[in-house]
């Protein structure tokens, strides 16, 4: 089975991004995101709209991944695809496309981690160095927030996690608050780089250990602006880029403590931060200059490859398939998938 050089399909279709992609061992050869701008409409994921659009569109996603690629699709060696956590119903439409194209093209399916394939992006081929084993991975998304002990590709130990809101859901439903799109994140963060991060202050949540909690905070900012809007109606909007980059501050702030306690705690110097809030300017340029002050090493994957998208799910792939870890056909989309 071992081959030189291995084309792997990835699929990924966990939340509101139906992704296709091909690699030539783990070089990204295309890479195609349609994401569901339905969802802004709502200003939040709605999963039975998430699985219609997954419906109508991996079928386009996927054959302009393999056009992009320039390669045939019977060179396809493997079919990786996303069995969990996300969405039962998006997860479904992923699952089920994966099985007929490895029964059809006659290769061997493989089911990926949705967490770890966002750690494994770190080895997708790019000008950085990856890491070595041991690491610690933290993973920011909109789903999850959660600290990992990487011991090898697919030995992972989670040591830490969110008790309630994920930090993306922290960006998302403040940003909701103060009449941003979804996904608010970027927004945010772009509002930001215009505001002060001292102009207000909130209190941040005490959690024991290496957990986190975000409902209070988002609890909290709501009361403010609640407050403030009253004395001045037009708060919000005269305010906007100070109270986006004070909330940002908070929220890194809080993944900031929490990192430094981690290295402590695990004495792991090698620190992965990956899913969609790793895209965040501050918390990069915050980790990074903390890493020089501390000879860590920090490691970010490329910020296209940061929030969801399918290489890394066929990275994570091609590292399995190495290894002649496979899945059979009675393998099913599990939504609480662990990691
Ligand atoms: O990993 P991802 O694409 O999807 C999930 O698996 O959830 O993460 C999406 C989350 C959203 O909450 C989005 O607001 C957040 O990542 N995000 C950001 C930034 N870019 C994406 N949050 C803060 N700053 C950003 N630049
Ligand atoms: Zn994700």
């Amino acid at each position: 089975m071992k081959k030189d050089s291995v084309y792997t399909l990835g699929i990924e279709t966990s939340c509101d991004d139906t992704a296709a992609s091909i690699l030539l061992n783990n070089k990204v050869l295309s890479s195609v995101i349609s994401s569901q701008d339905i969802h802004k409409l709502y200003g939040g994921v709605v999963p039975e709209l998430a699985s219609r659009e997954h419906q109508k569109l991996i079928t386009p996603v996927i054959n302009e991944a393999i056009i992009r690629s320039g390669i045939d699709k019977k060179q396809i060696n493997s079919v990786a695809f996303t069995r969990g956590p996300g969405l039962l119903g998006s997860l479904l439409v992923g699952t089920s496309f994966a099985k007929s194209l490895s029964i059809g093209l006659d290769v061997p399916l493989i089911e990926i981690n949705h967490m770890q394939a966002h750690i494994l992006s770190i080895f997708i081929d790019s000008d950085q160095k990856p890491p070595n084993f041991p690491f610690l991975a933290l993973t920011v998304s909109g789903g999850h927030t959660q600290f990992v002990i990487v011991k090898d590709y697919f030995e992972m130990e989670e040591i830490g996690k969110t008790l309630d809101d994920a930090v993306g859901e922290a960006f998302d439903k403040s940003g909701k608050i103060i009449g941003l799109d979804y996904p608010s994140g970027p927004i945010i963060d772009k509002l930001s780089k215009k505001g002060d991060p001292n102009a207000f202050e909130f209190t941040k949540p005490k959690v024991e250990g290496l957990n986190f909690s975000f409902s209070g905070l988002k609890t909290g900012f709501m009361n403010f602006i609640k407050k403030e809007s009253l004395v001045n109606k037009d708060f919000i909007k005269n305010r906007l880029n100070d109270i986006c980059a004070s909330i940002q501050s908070t929220i890194i702030d809080i993944l900031i403590e929490k990192i430094v306690s981690a290295v402590e705690i695990t004495q792991i110097k090698d620190i992965v931060i990956c899913g969609g809030v790793s895209a965040n300017s501050m918390l990069r340029e915050k980790t990074i200059s903390l890493g020089r002050d501390n000879k860590w090493k920090v490691y970010f994957p490329e910020i296209h490859y940061s929030t969801d998208n399918a290489a890394m799910i066929a990275v994570a792939g091609y590292l399995k398939y190495k290894e002649s870890i496979t899945s059979d056909l009675s393998c099913s989309a599990n939504a609480r998938y662990k990691i």
